[in-house]
């Protein structure tokens, strides 16, 4: 074991993961995993489970599995809890949300069934579509933060965890710019205890986690974490955290494929995304509050990547559109349409056209599996602060103040790659290569 890897603290005994949120995406996590650890299915789209790393030179040989290179938590290990503001257990709510068919349901039916959602603390003004009686009330926020503390450590002391990750799979909440209550965690508690109308449930699902000693990932793209108060909370706490809104479906084509345009010097001229969905999540961004939180996330991604302040000639006057429209007869199976119109040697326009017909949560659940295993493994490591190194499954990747985010998905797997061979001691991969020529 290399001198890094000697610092990093076993993973011994249960791995409790808290979602507030148990919808679709949570549910379709929760029972994959089960099948998994029945041996009834395979992990696919998960790296922790699947990948490989390569160590050392070409030549060397060495290529493990990433799962055997850090000590990450074994799927046996992993036991589930949640909120959510419907009283569905997790075998009703993944009934619902029919991603997956009855008869692979009915196979983890009595596992799902035991996983019964605590009361929520939810605000309607943050998601105006939906409503239920799951709800705690309480005299301000701060108390409601306080029945969250409650509720971890009932649930740890119950399923005997030695550690917690809690991860946001809840609907996204209305567009929120961040303020003066955000800016340092004195204000924050101050308007915990006003009740003040500028913080969200997800800040108050963030705080109790932080506050608990719990490392917190945000699944949607909702301001959540990203303040100054609650980034300073982690830090001062020694908790990884990361976020915000897992890279699935039309985002993830786009930084599949933006990267390689302009790894040739290929202009953009347009690209027009439109999407139909008909799960709970469709409907939800079918207010406009709530889709301008997403729209705001899947716009910065093309800027970000195309650089046009770099290359005003290709990208400067690019026109870049993302509609999504609610229709029921989809359920989770969303359609995706992508109109890219492209321009080469000479000017000479070409199109693109994508139709990805794809299943979100199928997408999302091996994200979330990743990712409360890598914030678990960051935590036992003492990483704190903003985990850069899992920009890879986020749309709008958190960074340290005035960096801009990396959102290519290739620079993104080199950078978490290295981040582990780091961790592990071992040299990073810069693929420069001269070695072999010598
Ligand atoms: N591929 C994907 O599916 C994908 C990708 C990126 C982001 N997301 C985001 O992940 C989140 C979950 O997606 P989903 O498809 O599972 O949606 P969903 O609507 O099926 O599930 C969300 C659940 O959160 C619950 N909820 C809302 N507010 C809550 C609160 N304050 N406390 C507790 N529970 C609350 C809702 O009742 C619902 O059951 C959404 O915000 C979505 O935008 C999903």
């Amino acid at each position: 074991m290399s001198h890094s890897a000697a610092k990093i603290a076993p993973a011994k005994g249960k791995l409790g993961i808290l979602i507030p949120g148990m919808g679709a995406v949570a549910t379709t996590f929760m029972a994959g995993v089960e099948m998994v650890r029945k041996g009834q299915s395979n992990p696919v789209g998960s790296l922790t489970q699947l990948a490989t790393i390569r160590l050392g030179k070409r030549t060397d040989g060495r290529s493990p599995m990433i799962k055997d290179f850090v000590p990450l938590a074994g799927l046996k290990d992993l036991v589930f809890g949640g909120w959510d503001i419907y009283e569905d257990n997790a075998y009703q709510a993944a009934t619902n949300a029919s991603v997956l068919k009855s008869e692979d349901l009915g196979k983890v039916k009595k596992f799902l069934g035991g996983i019964q959602p605590m009361k929520a603390v939810f605000d309607q003004n943050y998601v105006k579509r939906i409503n239920g009686p799951n709800v705690k009330t309480g005299a301000n926020k701060m108390e409601l933060a306080e029945q969250l503390m409650a509720d971890i450590a009932g649930f740890k002391k119950k399923n005997n965890c030695d550690r917690l990750v809690m991860i946001w799979c809840g609907s996204t909440e209305t567009f929120k710019k961040p303020g003066a209550v955000h800016a340092n965690l004195a204000a924050f508690e101050k308007a915990l205890h006003k009740n003040s109308a500028e913080i969200a449930p997800s800040q108050v699902y963030a705080y109790a986690a932080l506050k608990s000693g719990v490392p917190f990932a945000n699944g949607a793209p909702n301001l959540t974490h990203d303040i100054p108060a609650l980034l300073d909370m982690a830090r001062d706490h020694n908790l990884p955290v990361c976020g915000k809104d897992f890279k699935t479906g039309q985002t993830f084509m786009k930084t599949l494929l933006a990267p390689g345009l302009k790894s040739r010097m290929l202009g953009v001229s347009g690209w027009f995304s439109t999407n139909i969905l008909g799960n709970r999540d469709g409907e939800v961004l079918d207010d406009p509050g709530s889709f301008k939180t997403k729209e705001e996330t899947k716009l910065s991604v093309l800027d970000s990547i195309l650089q046009p302040e770099l290359y005003p000639d290709l990208y400067k006057d690019l026109f870049h559109a993302v509609r999504i429209n609610y229709y029921p007869p989809r359920g989770d199976e969303k359609e995706g349409w992508d109109n890219i119109d492209i321009f080469g040697w000479l000017g000479y326009p070409m199109q693109i056209k994508i139709d990805f017909l794809c299943r979100d949560s199928i997408l999302a659940a091996p994200i979330v599996l990743d990712l409360v295993l890598f914030l678990d493994l960051a935590h036992r490591a003492g990483m704190r602060g903003i985990q850069e190194w899992l920009s890879f499954y986020f749309k709008a990747p958190m960074t340290a103040p005035g960096l801009y985010p990396e959102h290519d998905i290739f620079i993104q797997l080199m950078k978490l790659k290295n981040r582990l061979r780091h961790l592990m001691g071992e040299d990073l991969i810069t693929h420069l290569g001269l070695e072999y020529y010598d």
